[in-house]
């Protein structure tokens, strides 16, 4: 492993707590300070030094105008994705967008009619519930479904979907997938493509959480998948790895020409370019990042051990499966009868914040999706708060 400064890897941030809330940092200032913040997906590990260093020289530098660093953004990004996916990008296949969101409603406007339904896999991304109705299409759900392993795709329930309605135009994959942690293999997602191609159905795979994947699961990109040229756009980003959210910058990865050149069908100036300190630090964190990230994810690895086995061990009631991806937990509550605002309930019973599942769709019903990506010793408090406010020994 490359060094890196004294201090700077994931496995030895401090989180300071009072200092997060006075930089403005909403995961911590959104609830008062006696609460733990578990809800916003993002962590607390900070970035790799490169990228503090890139941007301080760009605030010296009062470097604030326009800029051409959408081209270096993407380049880096094909490095990046070659490196650690295995997969390789054309950069002239790439366009720069602000956020994946944006790329995947655009995806929506270039690729369907408004006559066509989109695919949707509940529990999801909560904000793709809005996908239908801001776009004017209709929603089919190819929902998770859920047994004492955890939650999985039914791939035959998407064969019956795509052959019982032809008027679908357009899967959304979230893959690694949110809430659940769910990863896709080689197999199903070979199975998804042909049903894909057999029924003319665009898929757009949202890879945001494609670097945190664990041990045991490994992340196969949508269009490394052979003959996905055709019908696939993934849309991707490093904001997640390096929790820069508040920078606004990503990717949307065409297979062809064909599709890049529907895709700019939509006027630029709708789609805008990402903001320059987005495409900076982008760059600084995919060229410089591999030991730090190899560092992020043994972190986040101990973590989510950390917490099943201590929810296992000291909150049997609470329902909890290993997440194969992602910092994120899908928390079964319904044996303690939450409600149906599971995160309100929870934050009154034990001062933690969570996502209330509910908003993620069906099979959100008496969950909350619960942050690790935290230091070891806010984990704990979490963990603490959880057994002792919902502990009945
Ligand atoms: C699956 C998924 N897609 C997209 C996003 C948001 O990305 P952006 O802010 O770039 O739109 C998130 C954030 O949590 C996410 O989990």
């Amino acid at each position: 492993m490359a060094q890196l400064p004294t201090g700077s890897l994931p496995s030895q941030v401090h989180v300071d707590r009072s200092a997060r809330r006075a930089a403005g940092v909403v995961k911590w200032t959104k609830y008062d300070a006696g609460v733990m913040p578990a809800w916003v997906a993002e962590h607390d590990l900070g970035q790799p030094p490169a990228v503090h260093e890139r941007l301080r020289e760009l605030v010296d530098a009062g470097a604030y105008g326009y800029h051409d660093a959408a081209e270096p953004m993407v380049e880096a990004f094909c490095r990046w994705a070659s490196r650690r996916h295995g997969w390789s990008p054309e950069a002239g296949l790439v366009r720069p967008t602000t956020n994946v969101v944006q790329g995947v409603w655009a995806s929506v406007q270039a690729f369907t009619r408004p006559d066509q339904k989109i695919v949707l896999s509940d529990p999801v991304y909560y904000p793709f519930q809005d996908l239908g109705p801001t776009t004017g299409r209709e929603v089919a759900r190819w929902n998770l479904v859920h047994d004492d392993a955890g939650w999985h795709y039914d791939l035959d329930a998407l064969q019956a979907l795509l052959e019982g309605d032809p008027s679908i135009g357009l899967l959304l994959l979230c893959h690694p997938q949110n809430p659940t942690g769910r990863v896709l293999d080689a197999d199903q997602l070979t199975r998804i493509l042909e049903l894909a191609l057999e029924h003319d159905v665009i898929i757009v795979s949202d890879e945001i959480h494609y670097d945190l994947v664990h041990p045991g699961a490994e992340h196969v990109p949508a269009l490394a998948v052979p003959g996905a040229s055709t019908c696939t756009i993934a849309v991707t980003s490093g904001i997640k790895t390096f929790a820069i959210g508040g920078l606004r910058c990503a990717v949307a990865v065409f297979g062809d020409e064909r599709l890049r050149d529907r895709f700019d069908s939509i006027p630029e100036h709708l789609l805008t370019v990402p903001n320059r300190f987005g495409c900076e630090a982008s760059i600084a964190a995919w060229d410089t990042g591999d030991a730090w990230v190899d560092d992020l994810r043994a972190t986040l690895d101990a973590n989510r051990h950390r917490l099943v086995d201590r929810l296992h061990a000291e909150l049997p009631e609470a329902g909890i499966h290993l997440p194969d991806s992602t910092f994120l937990a899908w928390l079964d509550l319904t044996a303690f009868g939450p409600g149906d605002r599971p995160s309100m309930w929870l934050r009154a019973q034990t001062g933690v914040a969570c996502e209330s599942g509910p908003k993620f769709g069906a099979g959100g019903e008496g969950h909350v999706r619960l942050n690790f990506g935290t230091t070891p010793e806010v984990l704990d408090e979490i963990v603490d708060r959880l057994v002792q406010g919902l502990g009945r020994g």
